[in-house]
């Protein structure tokens, strides 16, 4: 089994605080910067400032103009310069951007204005969020960048360890349907999909399990490769497996996208892990918060205060 990829991040993050503000910290010029690079932070983009310069003219062997754009976003192999609405200032670094352009046609490079941002965010699939999501959601944990790669991972480690073999693949509903769509189409040995819908309740004090919605497929015999979303205590899980046993498969194993360690009860092997997170309630990408959030393409903490 590959390690889990974790999603914690190498560089202090600049605290969201959501406001607008006037002081403008260092490293950066100008507050659109400091704003872009916090927007760039919610949504969980890598991003590094001014970390290149490239010289543009040279006289004499010496290099006589250079431009440095504002940021690189190595996710998107990226550089964005800024604008602003000067008319002056705007026509210079057109200039100096066409002929970056020419001297360097390997480098990815856009003029960015501050209303264009959210319009690039979603391009590359960051959303944004609606309106009235914002406010609710602390930050963004997995970009859906960071998803999409891992999720083929998994399947490919799935279609290796599988070879030969005909896997069931089950998932529980409904937090997984996101993980389950986009997984299945990374493996590559045949494998059927069922789903389960079951409902936890809590009967004289003990979590049970109730079948809400049973298997289609006859799994006795056959490999089952059980699909979650996240294992937090893994009582679920646990009760999951002791039913899919009394119909005696060949075989289980989990593969879940999320794994809350630091809470769990039920020790369940966990045979594919998409990412350990830490103990925060977690919405997007299929797992919801009373229903919503299901729709976020990447998974976000939910603000602390609106748990109950
Ligand atoms: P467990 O039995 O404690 O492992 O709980 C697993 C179930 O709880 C998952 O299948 C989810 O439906 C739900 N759950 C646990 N943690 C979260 C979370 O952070 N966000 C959304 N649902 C969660």
């Amino acid at each position: 089994m590959a390690p889990p990829t974790s999603p914690l991040r190498r560089r202090a993050r600049i605290p969201v605080t959501g406001a607008p503000t006037e002081d403008v910290p260092a490293p950066f010029a100008h507050n659109a910067e400091y704003e872009f690079a916090r927007i760039l932070d919610f949504y969980g983009i890598d991003w590094q400032y001014e970390p290149r310069t490239f010289p543009l003219r040279w006289a004499r062997g010496h290099v006589s103009e250079a431009f440095s754009p504002d940021f690189y976003l190595p996710d998107l192999n990226l550089y964005v310069e800024l604008t602003t609405l000067k008319p002056g200032l705007t026509a210079e670094k057109n200039r100096k951007m066409r002929l970056l352009k020419e001297l360097y046609p390997e480098v990815n490079v856009i003029m960015l204005k501050k209303q264009d941002y959210l319009r690039l965010l979603a391009k590359y699939g960051y959303g944004p969020l609606s309106p009235g999501q914002v406010p609710d959601i602390d930050r963004v944990l997995i970009t859906a960048h960071k998803l999409q790669q891992r999720v083929a991972e998994l399947g490919a480690q799935i279609s290796r360890d599988y070879a030969g073999k005909e896997p069931v693949l089950v998932g529980v509903l409904r937090g997984v349907i996101c993980f389950i769509a986009d997984l299945v189409r990374h493996v590559s040995v045949p494998t059927a999909v069922d789903l389960m819908a079951i409902s936890s309740y809590d009967g004289n004090g003990s979590a049970a399990v109730r079948i809400l919605k049973d298997l289609d497929e006859n799994i006795k015999g056959r490999d089952v490769i059980l699909v979650e979303d996240i294992v937090d205590t893994g009582m679920t899980l646990n009760h999951i497996i002791e039913y899919l046993n009394t119909k005696r498969p060949a075989s289980i194993v989990v593969c879940t996208l999320l794994d809350k360690r630091a809470r769990r009860i039920a020790n369940v092997p966990l045979e594919y892990v998409g990412f350990e997170i830490p103990d925060e309630f977690v919405v997007g990408y299929g797992l919801d918060f009373q229903q919503r959030f299901r729709n976020l393409p990447f998974v976000a903490v939910l603000k602390h205060e609106l748990l109950p």
